[in-house]
């Protein structure tokens, strides 16, 4: 028997401008990865989403594709700028149809849609005209965004995700200076992101006061931290790492408010977050149906004496990583009993069931997607087939680490792997494959099936038992 439940969602998870290219067409308008990943240095080998997967002109093909793999559910992201090229204005009609469209398309097949509002890709006028997430205006204009999508797509989307691991985009956008805009201050990286806590908030609010029939959740990182050794030191810093880098992201949203003592420690030193009357209330009363969680790796900890800074391996090339961390704080230090990808992520499936109890553990059983999980990887080509064996065993041991959560009664009901087709790594270039599909560059991006995509259709039919 089967420990998933017989409803399980089996799917596999994408991002707007991971996949859909098109980035002009139609009157979409600029996203801020649009315009960051055309400035020098930016991106790996000046890499960018101009047209990826150009997913949005053969999306039947690609959702034929899914439905063939067996998925149960999509999840995809909207791409703000297609709806709303401008930062108030008019609504742009082509973009609102071609998500209507892949929804229904999916819903043929019935492949159940997990809509995604926003995965990085934020109107560029939004950051040019109000200054993007350090602006308390963005919160009315996204409040007036997710509106839209409940509104036009709330009749066939019973799934819905507000916001795509806040850690990244805020943490690598306003703290360490990689995304988009740029930004290397601590301080402004908590303000913007308490923007974002209270943005989901009153998309949370919005949703049930319109009543549309689903559930609504947030989607974080989900990275369990472990000290290197027991010394008093490296256990402190473990402690710190985790209360950073996973309660500050999930209390908001499954509290209702920040971790107490972190909160003290930011306004102590910073001054930040800086609260508006009604923050704390409209968070309070707006926690999420769901949590998804996106689960790569674990992270070891060690007291830090020396290291500042985030450099990280965006070239495929093992060892070339550096230790990352704040000085006086933490950092993290690599396994050295470790199994590692060649991006010098640590491959540890243990690590899946005991943060998702740690979850449970912190916040009751509440309902959990995982909503990403995957390799990243050169995949192999041998006589012209994709052999990416080491995805399948990748795969093999977290979905059985996922069955171990459920047994140990945690609800998880679905699991997205990231991603469905070959796509974009932001900072890492097409070269960091993660799809059952590959995209064949070089002969007009056509689709090609690879070993893993036989693999998951078993495990998909056999709801899990079949690995
Ligand atoms: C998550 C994101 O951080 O991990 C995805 O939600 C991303 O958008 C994925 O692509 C894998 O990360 P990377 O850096 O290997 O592309």
């Amino acid at each position: 028997m089967s420990v998933f439940p017989k409803d399980f969602l089996w799917g596999a998870a994408t991002a707007s401008y991971q996949v859909e290219g098109a980035h002009d067409a139609d009157g979409k308008g600029l996203s801020n990865w649009d315009v960051y990943s055309h400035l020098p240095g930016t991106t790996y080998m000046g890499t960018n989403g101009d047209v990826a997967a150009d997913h949005y002109h053969r999306f039947k093909e690609d959702v034929a594709l899914m439905a063939e793999l067996g998925m149960k559910s999509y999840r995809f992201s909207v791409s703000w700028p297609r709806l709303f090229p401008k930062r108030r204005g008019e609504v742009n009609e082509a973009g609102v149809k071609f998500y209507s469209d892949l929804i229904d398309e999916l819903l043929k097949y019935g492949i159940e849609p997990m809509l995604t509002m926003y995965h990085w890709d934020l109107p560029q006028a939004l950051q040019d005209e109000i200054g993007g997430w350090e602006s308390r205006e963005i919160i009315d204009a996204f409040e007036g965004y997710a509106r839209l999508l409940y509104e036009r797509y709330g009749d066939r989307v019973k799934l819905w995700a507000t916001f795509n691991e806040t850690i990244v985009f805020t943490g690598l956008g306003y703290l360490t200076g990689m995304h988009p805009p740029g930004v290397k201050d601590p301080k402004r990286a908590i303000q913007a992101c308490h923007h974002v806590f209270i943005a989901h908030a009153r998309a949370v609010e919005t949703f049930r006061k319109m009543g549309v029939q689903g559930q609504i959740g947030f989607v974080n990182v989900l990275q369990p931290n472990d000290p290197i050794t027991n010394s008093a030191e490296d256990v402190k810093a473990c402690e710190l790492a985790e209360a950073c880098f996973t309660h500050w992201f999930y209390d908001p949203v499954l509290k209702g408010e920040y971790p107490a003592e972190l909160l003290a420690m930011a306004q102590t030193a910073l001054g930040v977050p800086v609260f508006a009357p009604g923050d704390a209330e409209l968070m309070k009363n707006n926690i999420c149906d769901f949590i998804g969680v996106n689960y790569y790796k674990r992270e070891m900890v060690a007291a830090n004496y020396d290291v500042d800074g985030f450099e990280m391996n965006t070239s495929g090339q093992k060892g070339s990583g550096k230790e990352l961390g704040w000085k006086g704080l933490f950092k993290l230090v690599r396994n050295p009993n470790g199994r590692y990808t060649d991006w010098d992520w640590e491959i540890y499936p243990e690590g899946l069931t005991d943060a998702i109890m740690r979850i449970n553990k912190r916040y009751g059983n509440v309902p959990i997607y995982i909503t990403e999980n995957g390799l990243g990887a050169k995949d192999p080509i041998v006589n012209g087939e994709v052999l990416d064996q080491p995805r399948i065993d990748y795969l093999r041991e977290h979905i059985q680490a996922t069955g171990e959560a459920i047994k140990l009664g945690a609800d998880v009901r679905g699991y997205y792997p990231w991603s469905f087709i070959d796509l974009l790594s932001w900072l890492n270039g097409y070269q960091k494959q993660y799809g059952f599909v590959y995209i064949d560059q070089a002969n007009g991006l056509a689709r090609k099936k690879k070993l893993s995509f036989g693999w998951y259709q078993d495990v998909i039919r056999s709801n899990g038992e079949k690995l």
